[in-house]
């Protein structure tokens, strides 16, 4: 391909540089289009911008193919632990043993909260919502971390990062905690990352809840499977936040508020609600009719990104068997609707046209359901995993000599300028 594209507007020709990343589509350098041609550019839901540049995530949504700093995610979720994939989304690298020894004893150390915190929750009614919580109580960790706020200061960066990934699942176990109406349970630094989430979840003073390697390893497998997928929805609301140099809390505070929504984070409790109104195995064809009558979609099937099997899906499959054989619910009905309505699906010819696959969210509210979480804890699981992806891109974005305050553009459509005219005359 040239290395320029020639861009005709009227009698104008501007000329475009052609940047090329490692992998993926070349991209069209439109940054001096407005100066030259004065003209904008018009991409709603941003379908053909590359916002940033980025070292961090690559996908190839035709191939079905993730990496992080180059790894791929399959392998990641089956050899990795959630704690190294985040040491390798913020530096770049895997951990030498040293390096990983050191990580998980800051993460450890900064696992608990401000006393004064936990009085932050009395605030909200006794059965709010865990997000509702947690949009909020995230966003108060500025006032509560005043110190680690300067944006400008690489340490005070890395303590933020630090504090954010600790912090976060205890904060998400105590949303969960007051919308149960159950006493609080505090971090221990013994335990793993995720065997210390599950049991400030589940824990309760009169009966401890009993460790189990099965249940941990799909909670940190889950953990790994959410935390980076580069500039989706959210990211991109953090970047777009961390662009004007508001502090990370506050930036994170805010991508939480976008992946609630169903469109993003909310799509597997659906998938669980679409599962559990079909009932029953002989009940499919009578719906996947109804997908093709196009009275409703297939949740937890497509993605905006992935026409191939998301390769999250396939590791999220067999956590979702590991997890229903251990605690002995193999025979799930809903497991064997989900497993039958694959099968159909992946072989009529509206899906495979329309390039329709099972996404992660196919498999994950079964598997969370089986853990024993609500629906309403599942989109807080996915912030407590995405925030070392935000977090890591937040960074590389205030690391970036080419960052600007993002500032999109419009195409005007309101009324030309006009004078006022007084309230009688109306
Ligand atoms: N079921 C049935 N048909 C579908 C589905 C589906 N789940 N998804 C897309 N289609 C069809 C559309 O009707 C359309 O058909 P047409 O060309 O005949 O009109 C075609 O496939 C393309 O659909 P678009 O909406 O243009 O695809 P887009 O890339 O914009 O949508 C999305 C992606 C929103 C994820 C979509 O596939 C969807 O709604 N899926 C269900 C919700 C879901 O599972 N979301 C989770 C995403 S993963 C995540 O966020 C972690």
């Amino acid at each position: 391909m040239a290395d320029t594209a020639k861009m005709s507007i009227g009698e104008k020709t501007v000329e475009l540089p052609i940047l090329k990343g490692v992998d993926g589509p070349d991209v069209v350098d439109i940054r001096k289009l407005y100066a030259e041609a004065d003209v904008f550019t018009y991409d709603p839901g941003f379908t053909s911008t590359a916002s940033c540049e980025s070292k961090i995530t690559f996908i190839d949504g035709d191939a079905g193919i993730l990496l992080h700093r180059g790894y791929p995610i399959d392998q990641l979720a089956e050899k990795s632990s959630f704690l190294e994939v985040c040491y390798l989304l913020l530096h770049g690298e895997l951990p030498s043993a040293a390096e990983a020894e050191e990580f998980e004893k800051t993460i450890t150390y900064h696992t608990m909260l401000h006393e004064q915190f936990d009085r932050f929750f009395q605030g909200f009614r006794r059965d709010a919502h865990p997000m509702a919580i947690m949009v909020g109580a995230v966003g108060a960790l500025s006032a509560f971390y005043h110190d680690s706020t300067n944006v400008e200061d690489p340490q005070q960066r890395m303590i933020s990062s630090h504090r954010l990934i600790a912090k976060m699942p205890t904060i998400a176990a105590r949303a969960f905690k007051y919308f149960r109406g159950q006493p609080f349970v505090h971090p221990r630094n013994d335990l793993s990352y995720a065997e210390n989430f599950l049991r400030m979840c589940f824990s309760v003073p009169a009966e401890d809840w009993v460790p189990n390697p099965v249940l941990t390893r799909a909670m940190d497998r889950i953990f790994i499977l959410h935390a980076d997928h580069e500039q989706n929805a959210s990211t991109s609301t953090v970047r777009l936040a961390g662009s004007s140099g508001a502090n990370p809390f506050a930036c994170i505070a805010a991508g939480i508020a976008c992946l609630w929504g169903p469109s993003h984070g909310g799509a597997n409790e659906e998938a669980l609600n679409m599962l559990k109104e079909i009932g029953t195995v002989d009940r499919i064809p009578e719906y996947v009719q109804g997908v093709k009558d196009r009275r409703y979609r297939l949740m937890g099937f497509g993605h905006r990104v992935y026409k191939n099997y998301d390769p999250r899906a396939t590791v999220m499959q067999k956590t979702c068997h590991e997890v229903l054989a251990e605690v002995g619910n193999s025979d799930d009905p809903l497991l064997k609707v989900a497993i039958e309505l694959e099968r159909i699906a992946l072989s009529d010819p509206y899906f495979i046209e329309r390039k329709l696959y099972p996404n992660v969210d196919f498999y994950s509210g079964i598997t969370l359901r089986a853990l024993g979480f609500p629906p309403e804890m599942f989109t807080v699981l996915f912030a407590v995993a995405r925030t070392v992806g935000w977090i890591a891109q937040w960074k590389e974005m205030i690391e970036d000599p080419l960052q600007k305050i993002g500032r999109p553009r419009q195409i005007y459509t309101g009324s030309p300028a006009r004078d006022y005219t007084a309230i009688s005359t109306r």
